[in-house]
């Protein structure tokens, strides 16, 4: 077993090692929340010797090993999100069934920038998997504004006719999300090798978990996770198999060294199917 911990806060545990050794230190049903973004299997350069073009049998035993392995560490009514490209997360979801935990939902990123690819459609959306172990302990559901022209003030939408009957709080949450903007800009992404959005992590830590709640991320890649967690006051652990440098930086509050490209997976994971 390759695993030892790289650092701690006062809130978390970062282990650097493979995402396997650690799970298989942790306890039974001692996580709230799992949220998981694994490489997706696209030939990325992940720096440090990881495949990420195995063949598709062996990517995919390999997943639902580490799938188990979070299902079986999330406490009754825990909340297991895991993003990947759709055509993963087709097989990956008969996985979590496999398990025994509950679909709650299919949740479609809607993704900007990808290229249009001959004789497909556009791919335009990322797949966020939902799923509970049994009914969910904690679930909230957020609000978004209404949606108004940034030019005349007017409703984008015409509500059928039943605008006055709207929350003057706001629409409620569909799964399909479409403000989540990608840390594509040199400015933004200072975060290393494929940080997902906070934003995305805030709204999944907001609908299904509360302060003091345990939050595990076996893939840390830049550690969007941890420093959402670290905010929202959820305690946190994760596992990164590379560098875990840039995480201790994000999380120290110091710059970091490099950024890296890495977009457009969604569009690669069409062209590649
Ligand atoms: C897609 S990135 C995660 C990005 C992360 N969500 C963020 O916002 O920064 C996947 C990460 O998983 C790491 N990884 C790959 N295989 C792993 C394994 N077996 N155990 C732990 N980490 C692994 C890679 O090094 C990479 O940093």
């Amino acid at each position: 077993m390759t695993m030892q911990i790289a650092f701690t806060t006062e809130l978390g545990t970062l282990y650097q090692g493979d995402c396997l050794d650690v799970l298989a230190s942790m306890a039974d049903e001692s996580v709230d929340l799992v949220f998981a973004d694994p490489p997706f299997n696209l030939g990325k350069d992940y720096g440090h010797g990881i495949d990420d073009l195995l063949d598709e049998d062996h990517y995919l035993a390999w997943c639902e090993k580490w799938i188990n392995e979070c299902a079986r560490v999330l406490k009754p009514g825990g909340a297991f999100y895991l993003y990947n490209i759709p055509k993963w997360n087709i097989p990956l979801g008969g996985f979590m069934n496999a398990t025994g935990l509950m679909f709650r939902h299919w949740i479609a990123l809607d993704i900007k920038l990808s290229l249009p690819i001959q004789k497909k459609l556009y791919p335009s959306h990322y797949s966020l998997l939902y799923y509970t172990k049994g009914k969910p302990k904690f679930f909230e559901r957020p609000r978004l504004p209404i949606q108004v022209c940034r030019h005349c003030g007017g409703d984008v939408k015409d509500y059928g006719g039943h605008r006055n009957k709207l929350h003057p709080d706001g629409i409620n949450l569909s799964d399909v999300w479409t403000d989540i903007p990608p840390v594509r800009h040199r400015s933004t992404k200072v975060r290393g090798a494929n940080a997902l959005s906070e934003k995305l992590l805030e709204r999944v830590l907001t609908i299904s978990s509360e302060p003091g709640d345990v939050v595990f991320d076996p893939f840390g890649g830049s550690g969007t996770t941890f420093a959402v967690a670290e905010r929202m006051h959820r305690h946190w652990s994760g596992s990164e198999i590379g560098d875990v440098e840039p995480i201790r930086r994000r999380l120290a509050g110091e710059a970091a060294l490099d950024v890296m490209p890495g977009l457009g997976d969604a569009a690669k994971g069409v062209k590649a199917s």
